[in-house]
């Protein structure tokens, strides 16, 4: 039923847990990088999957950090400085100020306001250094700033001697396939730095664009096909007049499939229709685009023991206190069992961070890192949350 080199590592894993294949991880960075080219670099969105940072240092040029925790994660993992982007929609001065005065211009740090811009600037003059910032062009919503207060900042940059304005940054959303999606974006942002350049004698070195590249996760989507997705989006920025270095800034795309999600049935009952409990639940696992459970994700059934081939469609719900901790409705497993292991797939981006983790004081998964060559490694021991939500005396 299970792969064989999953099959003696699962056996002994305790559920409910992650495992991040990092062969897989890396695979598909190099698959990426293939379809688009040496000249294009690609930053890892870590919100994606904080786990795997260290793991791919050697394979990724840049990586995009949202907030200090993230930044915090990145210094335990030894992530060299020039390689972060410190990005964020908020940015606290204090925290500011110690990541600068640490390690100064080596890294970029993006500008989403202008207040944010003035206060990269003022910080750098206080102590006396001149940063790297991108600007961050806003899509409509409460990231980056408008173009108008963009062209103010380029218009007078020289205001600002402790910034050196490297490029600009645009992302306006995830699980995107649309290839007009692209054009009609990547077009934006070439008039608009074409516009830079004529107006302001502005040349952008650096332009960081996010494309939110889709990743499909349930049984019966539309067809949909990555390789023509990346020729297509490839041409596109073959025909940009922007001269500069492209960063792609990429999470779900990158890291969805490395991950696996195990939950063990721990009762069996048929309430009306079968119900599966699982130990773990919506808390530690989530789909983007799931709807009420009502979608199949790609998923296997490790049997306890031997099956008998019946097939029983069963509703999988967690073991949280509400009715809406269904994680499928109607799964398809055979003559399902207490005991058997539950392998829920493509869950290494966002899945295993976006959950209610600390309803009910459940402990937070065990996370392992599994390569062939090093096996099952231990990143994360499973965790108390009850400590969270009650101090004691
Ligand atoms: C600024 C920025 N860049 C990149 C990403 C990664 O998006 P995705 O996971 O769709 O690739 C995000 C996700 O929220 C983001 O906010």
């Amino acid at each position: 039923m299970f792969e064989p080199q999953y099959r003696d590592v699962i056996t002994n894993l305790a559920t409910p847990a992650y495992v991040f294949d990092i062969d897989v991880l890396q695979e598909r960075i190099k698959f990426i990088q293939d379809m688009l080219g040496d000249n294009i670099q690609l930053c890892y969105a870590m919100k994606a999957n904080p786990f795997v940072i260290q793991s791919i240092e050697g394979i990724i040029n840049r990586y995009e950090v949202c907030s200090h925790g993230e930044f915090a994660i990145c210094e335990r993992a030894n992530i060299p400085m020039e390689k972060v982007v410190l990005s964020g929609v908020y940015k606290n001065a204090d925290e500011l100020l110690r990541v600068m005065a640490t390690y100064r211009d080596c890294l970029v740090y993006t500008s989403e306001s202008v207040h944010q811009f003035e206060m990269i600037h003022e910080i750098a003059k206080q102590l006396d250094c001149q940063v790297s910032t991108l600007l961050r062009i806003t899509t409509g919503n409460q990231f980056g700033m408008s173009e108008e207060e963009l062209c103010h900042l380029i218009a007078s940059r020289k205001q600002y001697p402790y910034v050196d304005i490297v490029g600009i940054q645009h992302f306006s959303g995830t699980q995107r396939k649309k290839l007009n999606l692209y054009e009609q974006e990547l077009k934006y942002v070439d008039t608009l730095l074409q516009r830079l350049e004529k107006e302001y004698g502005y040349v952008a070195k650096e332009l960081e664009f996010g494309p939110g590249f889709y990743v499909e996760y349930f049984h019966g989507s539309k067809a949909y096909d990555e390789v023509e997705l990346l020729k297509g989006f490839k041409e596109l920025l073959g025909s940009l007049h922007f001269q500069g270095q492209i960063i792609l800034e990429l999470g779900r795309f990158i890291a969805a499939n490395c991950g696996r999600y195990y939950t063990e049935i721990v009762d069996y009952k048929i309430n009306q229709v079968p119900y599966c409990i699982v130990d773990g639940g919506m808390h530690q696992m989530t789909y983007y685009g799931q709807m009420m459970a009502m979608k199949i994700p790609y998923y296997r059934q490790l049997k306890k023991e031997q099956g008998n081939g019946q097939i029983v469609h069963c509703h999988v719900s967690g073991s949280l206190c509400t009715m809406n901790d269904n994680l499928v409705k109607s799964l398809p497993l055979e003559n399902p069992q207490i005991g058997d292991v539950l392998e829920f797939q493509r869950v290494g981006a966002y899945a295993m961070c976006e959950g209610i983790s600390l309803f009910l004081s459940r402990d937070l998964p065990s996370i392992y890192l599994y390569s062939k060559q090093d096996g099952l490694c231990l990143q994360r021991s499973r965790f108390e949350t009850n400590i969270f939500n009650y101090k004691g005396e």
